[in-house]
């Protein structure tokens, strides 16, 4: 794994959505794997920016990495709309090429196919993706085994309380989400984790230098041929004498 530690989360940011255009400047249908969450805001902003300055995003490909159960896509705390106000409003991405799955199908399990199939037809160039404190990437949870492909899955007390600072109490945090699941991550030809503060400290540490373990999600990516890791100085403390 490449790691990469910046002093800030903005300048970590410009760092990632250079790298994206560098990818969307180099083929005529790019894919991008998105996430959602505080981590990955300096990087929408970087991107909207270099969109400002004459990235055309028209021909992009985005898919997302997951989203709530039970929240429709006009809800405040649901990541369609998270989409649209911090990348989709302020570009020239197209509506029919941003994909997020959909948490309101009446047959879920039809969504995850539908999501698998579209995976298929659209394989991720470049993948981005925070990281949990409980090391979840997506929303795949630790547990005893990791599901490969687009599921149901049952969030973890820790993602319900570390999700809860959006919602106005503890009982509207959805319990459910859908999520891509980690073969279809591990696809993607080139991934970036972005890991912020100091929350993040212990659990970077771990998936990046511990073992590979389904309890720390994150840590398959060490089985990834191109992964960046990208830290700020605070998220980086775990990883001494990381490359600098
Ligand atoms: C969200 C996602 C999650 C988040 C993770 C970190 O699409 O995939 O894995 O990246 O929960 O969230 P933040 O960035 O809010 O700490």
């Amino acid at each position: 794994m490449n790691i990469r530690i910046f002093a800030t989360p903005q300048e970590a940011g410009i760092y990632a959505a250079a790298i994206a255009e560098g990818v969307l400047v180099s083929r005529p249908r790019p894919v991008l794997g998105l996430a959602t969450g505080t981590t990955p805001i300096p990087f929408y902003e970087a991107l909207v920016n270099l969109y400002r300055c004459g990235l055309d995003m028209s021909h992009t490909i985005t898919i997302n990495l997951d989203e709530y159960i039970g929240l429709p896509p006009d809800h405040p705390q649901s990541y369609h709309d998270f989409m649209r106000q911090h990348l989709f409003a302020h570009t020239n991405l197209r509506t029919e090429h941003t994909h997020i799955p959909n948490g309101m199908a009446s047959s879920l399990q039809e969504e995850c196919e539908r999501y698998d199939r579209l995976l298929h037809d659209h394989p991720i160039d470049l993948q981005i993706l925070g990281i949990g404190v409980n090391g979840h990437i997506g929303f795949n949870e630790p547990n005893h085994l990791l599901l490969a492909r687009t599921h149901v899955v049952r969030l973890r007390e820790e993602t319900m309380r570390s999700n809860a600072r959006f919602f106005a109490s503890m009982d509207d945090v959805p319990r459910e989400a859908i999520t891509m699941g980690v073969q279809s991550i591990l696809q993607a030809e080139r991934i970036l984790l972005l890991a912020f503060g100091p929350e993040k400290a212990d659990i970077i540490a771990e998936a990046v230098r511990g073992n590979v373990r389904t309890d720390v999600p994150a840590s398959i990516l060490q089985l990834h041929r191109r992964v960046t890791v990208v830290l700020d100085a605070e998220s980086a403390r775990g990883l001494p004498g990381a490359i600098r």
